[in-house]
């Protein structure tokens, strides 16, 4: 289909991935989106891709920039008077080369396998407690999947137990700031003054701890960011405060949303769940198909930094916004052979779930290792599990997860 020409104008159609009714099940839109071919709207500065070819080269294109500002949108907008970046210095995922290159090396130099592999016995314990808990009729989010990603990014940075409910409030209401609401409409979703104070408090909570850190350094990622050099170069303090923001945030709701939407995939299949009890094995192969069939992450966002071409021929000029729908790129036929079904045995999975290219997630062993605990757990303690209701979703689009995950144990 000729891009952005068909029947349906193209902006009814991302207004509706917008809409709450679909968060239970966007699937069947993304199909219709992903029917329509690339959405190109020249008046709003924007293109959306959805095959999983186009996300794919998208991703590895080297125009295709993080930076929000170089967009035409923002730079209009602050012509206009609006602030540059009322959240402060972006972490290192919104930022492009030269800055992107030195601060991933660095964060990567203090963030090593050796950190990620000292906290599985804490993972474990955390899971066991969890599990120990529970009985009768079990919330799968408020009683596991939420509380575990907590706790461990907490420990992560050394965030003290006490603060752990501030810290988990105020990345719940900065999830939200990642849909892509100014994109499609051209204004910031509700809610955007009390994001603004989640975002302040918590830069000052971390610059609190920052200089704690300093002062008295323990064996947490905060304290090896502090003093973290390579070759005379160090984190400043705004840098270690953005780091610090960027992975409580890109490392908490997703790895929510990865533990919830597997355990639902397995509610749903209860042979699956029954493999899985039997053999912990099987985990990698679960949690790779969960990546693909229901990912944490729905879509992310780039920047035509020079004029761009995608595909046969789809032109996106230098400044357009750019949203690449990995949920609907992981469905593509041309790409899985029956993507609608949830199959951890299929012979290959191929996802974006973690991203690809320069961005590719830091904390993808991490995130895998947390799943691995608690679906193994889960699976191997209540072997007659089942869903004791249809789920409930928040609003949230692209962090996009379940309220309440309802299972009788
Ligand atoms: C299931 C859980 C997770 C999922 C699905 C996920 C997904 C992603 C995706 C898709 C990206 C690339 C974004 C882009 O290219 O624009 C990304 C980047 C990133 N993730 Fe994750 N993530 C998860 C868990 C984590 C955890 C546990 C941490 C850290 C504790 C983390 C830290 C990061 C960071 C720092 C980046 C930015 C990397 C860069 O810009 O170079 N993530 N993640």
């Amino acid at each position: 289909m000729t891009p952005g020409t068909a029947d349906a104008s193209p902006q009814p159609l991302l207004r509706e991935l917008l809409d709450p009714v679909h968060r239970a099940d966007p699937y069947p839109l993304y199909d219709a989106v992903r029917a329509h071919g690339p959405l190109l709207l020249p008046d709003h500065n924007l293109a959306v891709f959805s095959s999983y070819a186009d996300c794919d080269e998208v991703l590895r294109h080297p125009a295709a920039c993080s930076d929000r500002l170089k967009s035409t949108v923002a730079q209009r907008a602050i012509a206009d008077g609006a602030q540059a970046r009322p959240f402060g210095p972006p972490g290192f995922l919104f930022l492009d080369p030269p800055d992107h290159t030195r601060l991933r090396r660095l964060v990567s130099k203090a963030f090593v396998p050796k950190v990620v592999r000292a906290l599985e016995p804490d993972i474990v314990r955390i899971v066991d407690e969890l599990l120990d808990a529970a009985q009768g009729t079990f919330d799968a989010i408020g009683g596991l999947a939420h509380p575990l990603p907590v706790a461990v990014i907490c420990r992560l940075l050394g965030v003290p137990v006490e603060d752990e409910p501030r810290f988990r409030d105020a990345s719940a209401l900065l999830a939200q700031g990642l849909d892509p609401f100014v994109s499609i409409t051209g204004a910031a979703g509700d809610g955007f003054a009390e994001r603004l104070r989640a975002g302040q408090w918590l830069r000052e909570y971390l610059r609190g701890l920052v200089a704690d850190r300093r002062r008295d350094p323990g064996e947490d990622l905060m304290s090896a960011l502090v003093a973290v050099e390579e070759a005379g170069d160090v984190l400043t303090e705004d840098e270690i405060v953005a780091t610090c923001n960027l992975l409580l945030i890109a490392g908490h709701e997703t790895t929510v949303n990865l533990i919830a939407n597997a355990t639902l995939a397995l509610l749903r299949h209860p042979d699956q769940w029954a493999a899985l009890g039997r053999d912990p094995s099987r985990a990698a192969a679960v949690i790779e198909e969960t990546l693909r069939y229901d990912p944490p992450v729905q879509l992310i966002g780039r920047v035509a930094g020079e004029d761009m071409t995608i595909g046969a021929g789809v032109h996106i000029p230098r400044g357009d916004n750019i949203l690449l729908l990995l949920a609907a790129a992981h469905r593509d036929p041309a790409a899985t052979e029956r993507p609608d079904e949830f199959d951890p045995d299929r012979a290959t999975i191929r996802h974006l779930g973690f991203g690809k290219g320069p961005h590719f997630c830091i904390g993808a062993p991490l995130a895998r290792l947390e799943a691995t605990a608690a679906l193994t757990a889960l699976t191997a303690r209540f072997p007659g599990a089942r869903l004791a209701a249809e789920p409930a979703y928040k609003p949230n689009v692209t962090l996009r997860g379940m309220e309440e995950l309802s299972i009788t144990l």
